[in-house]
């Protein structure tokens, strides 16, 4: 069978990434050009200046990734850009490029949802993964329980009724000064601390999350003394919302049976909640976390979704629009 092969393009927050992806499953380039060091000292992403710089990177990200894999753009069967969820500004600029580049080399065009894509860096870490599975998803602005029922088909079980996750890694980073991106510095202090400080869980009927309470308990703990070991406060924040999580995930085997679970999104590159939900394994369950390079925004990931959208079929028109809010 011929290979297929897809051009993924991200650009929904503080990454320009394009990808080249075979079969939905192999990487052949992945080049990811961060606006981090851009956005650091104001301590957190201003849209604005994503877009500017999204608009100054696409073309050269997008030209090393045809020739870092060694392809010529004749070679691609369809262009997989994220259509949403994300900024705005941020969105549009890459796809964009990619309906402009799919009018010129005519070629279709088949939009990603981001999540899908988060989904799917497992399929690129892990060849023999298929569906169904339970997907943890925790970034930076989602956060839910997934019922992966097919490649392209998905129940959503549970979900954030406030904040994202990683919205609250970043809060607590930047209230006990650690600055932006916040996830990985807690990560990293919370080795040296002690989880010993006890913090509010909000717990649901459902499979719903809540991380507001926590986060504010922690700010308010650290206004009201301000001398309290940030490394202690980083290890409880970290060991209560692994726990929040870990508590939904057995929720959602429970009520679907399906003892196969996946995690997906920035905040699993978390070292703890890696190790933690590790230990499912001893109770027979299948636990897949992508590698960490593909845990947060990346367009091999994007590349990988759009490969299955396309191959079920889902063709879009060049009036394609960025949804911020897109849902899964
Ligand atoms: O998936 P991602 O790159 O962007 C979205 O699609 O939202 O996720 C970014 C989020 C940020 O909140 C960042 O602080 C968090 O992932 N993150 C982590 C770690 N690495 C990144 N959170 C906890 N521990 C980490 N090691």
């Amino acid at each position: 069978m011929k290979d297929i092969i897809t051009l993924g393009i991200e650009s929904s927050c503080d990454e320009t990434s394009v990808a080249v992806i075979k079969n939905g499953r192999e990487i052949l380039s992945n080049i990811i050009d961060t606006q981090i060091p851009i956005h650091e000292k104001y301590g957190g992403v201003v849209p604005e200046i994503a877009s500017r710089n999204h608009i100054e990177a696409i073309s050269r990200v997008t030209k090393k990734a045809i020739k870092d894999a060694n392809i010529s753009l004749l070679q691609i069967d369809a262009i997989t850009p994220t259509y949403g969820p994300g900024l705005v500004g941020a969105l549009l600029v890459g796809l964009s490029y990619a309906k402009a580049l799919s009018y010129a080399i005519k070629k279709p065009l088949v939009g990603v949802n981001h999540i899908q894509g988060h989904i799917a860096a497992n399929y690129l870490t892990y060849k023999e993964l298929k569906p169904p599975f339970i997907c943890v998803m925790t970034s930076g602005g989602n956060t839910q329980i997934v019922k992966v029922e097919d490649y392209t088909k998905f129940q959503v079980l549970g979900k954030t009724r406030d904040d994202a996750i990683g919205e609250a890694f970043d809060k607590v980073a930047r209230v006990v000064g650690l600055g932006y991106p916040g996830g990985p510095k807690v990560d990293k202090l919370a080795k040296e601390g002690k989880p010993n400080i006890e913090l509010p869980k909000t717990h649901f009927e459902n499979l719903d999350f809540s991380f507001s309470g926590i986060k504010t308990a922690v700010i308010n703990l650290h206004h009201k003394n301000p001398d309290i070991n940030r490394a202690d406060l980083c290890a409880s924040f970290q060991k209560t919302v692994t726990e929040i999580l870990l508590e939904n995930t057995k929720k959602a085997i429970n009520q679907t049976g399906i003892k196969v679970i996946a995690l997906a999104g920035g905040v699993s590159a978390n070292s703890y909640i890696r190790k933690e939900f590790l230990k499912l394994e001893k109770e027979d369950i299948k636990v897949y976390m992508p590698d960490l390079k593909l845990c947060t925004d990346n367009a091999a990931m994007i590349g990988s979704a759009g490969y299955y959208n396309y191959i079920s079929g889902k063709r879009d028109n060049l009036d394609l629009n960025a949804v911020p809010n897109l849902k899964l």
